[in-house]
């Protein structure tokens, strides 16, 4: 018995990374998942490598366009039946300095990272409020949503907006019994960190800051998704998880 036995997902950026890892562990749980993610290849690539796990639905597409995002809620009705759980993983991060940020790179940033996670959020609740039955939404924070870094200045402010759209929407949503939590991740080692153009001397001198001395994996922020959407996490709502590895304790 999974303990996602018989709910019905959708997961976002499950293209690689992060989102990849929670649709394998939801599917592992035994939920049936629409996933998502812009590049296509990415979405054929997951798909195959993960059907053997279970149900998984594979729609390309961008999150910023709302068209997409009701596309999304009308699959998961058409062919799971309805819907149980949103997880609002995808995300981008590039680094600039406050002085040098570009207002398309700002809105850019802002609108994947979290004017996405809302309209999502949004048309997943009205079908779960429909339904009738509740359901469990988690969105992607990020310890860069708790404490600011230097040259992420949209990066943090879109998960700081991450957090209190979640505390918001938990609050709005508790009477229907939908929860929704975050959670913020320190750093966990993928291909964004790996692009994200920061230097090498950086990304190791980083370590010194993680208490656990090491990056966290993508799988570990699965399994925090996974409890989170499931009843085991029945009386927590509102909440950012993070995961960290100490990071956020240490001065
Ligand atoms: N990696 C980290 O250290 C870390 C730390 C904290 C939070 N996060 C957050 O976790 C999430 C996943 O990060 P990751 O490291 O796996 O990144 P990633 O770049 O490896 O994967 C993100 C996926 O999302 C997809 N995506 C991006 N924009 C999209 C859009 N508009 N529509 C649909 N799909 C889109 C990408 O194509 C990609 O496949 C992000 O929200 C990120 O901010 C990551």
């Amino acid at each position: 018995m999974g303990r996602l036995d018989g709910k019905r997902a959708i997961v976002t950026g499950a293209g690689r990374g992060i989102g990849k890892a929670i649709a394998a562990k939801l599917l592992a749980e035994g939920a049936r998942l629409i996933v998502c993610d812009a590049v296509p290849e990415r979405m054929d690539e997951t798909a195959v490598d993960l059907a053997g796990l279970g149900e998984i639905h594979a729609l390309a597409g961008d999150i910023t366009n709302d068209a997409f995002c009701q596309r999304l809620v009308t699959t998961a009705v058409e062919r799971l039946g309805g819907l149980d759980v949103l997880a609002n993983n995808a995300g981008v991060a590039t680094v600039e300095s406050f002085l040098e940020i570009s207002r398309h790179n700002w809105d850019r940033t802002l609108a994947v990272n979290l004017t996405a996670s809302f309209r999502l959020g949004q048309l997943a609740a009205r079908q779960m409020v429909t339904q009738g039955s509740g359901g469990a939404i988690v969105n992607m924070a990020s310890t860069n949503g708790h404490a600011g870094e230097r040259g992420l200045v949209a990066y943090n402010v879109s998960k700081a907006g991450i957090i209190l759209l979640t505390k918001t929407m938990a609050i709005e949503l508790a009477e229907h019994n939908i929860r929704v939590n975050c959670v913020s991740p320190g750093w966990i080692w993928t291909d964004l960190a790996a692009e994200g153009g920061l230097d090498p001397e950086f990304i190791a001198a980083y370590l010194e800051k993680i208490p656990l001395r090491r990056y966290g994996k993508p799988e570990e922020v699965a399994n925090l998704f996974a409890f989170l959407a499931s009843d085991e996490a029945s009386f927590i709502s509102g909440d950012s998880v993070v995961i960290d590895g100490g990071q956020l304790s240490e001065e």
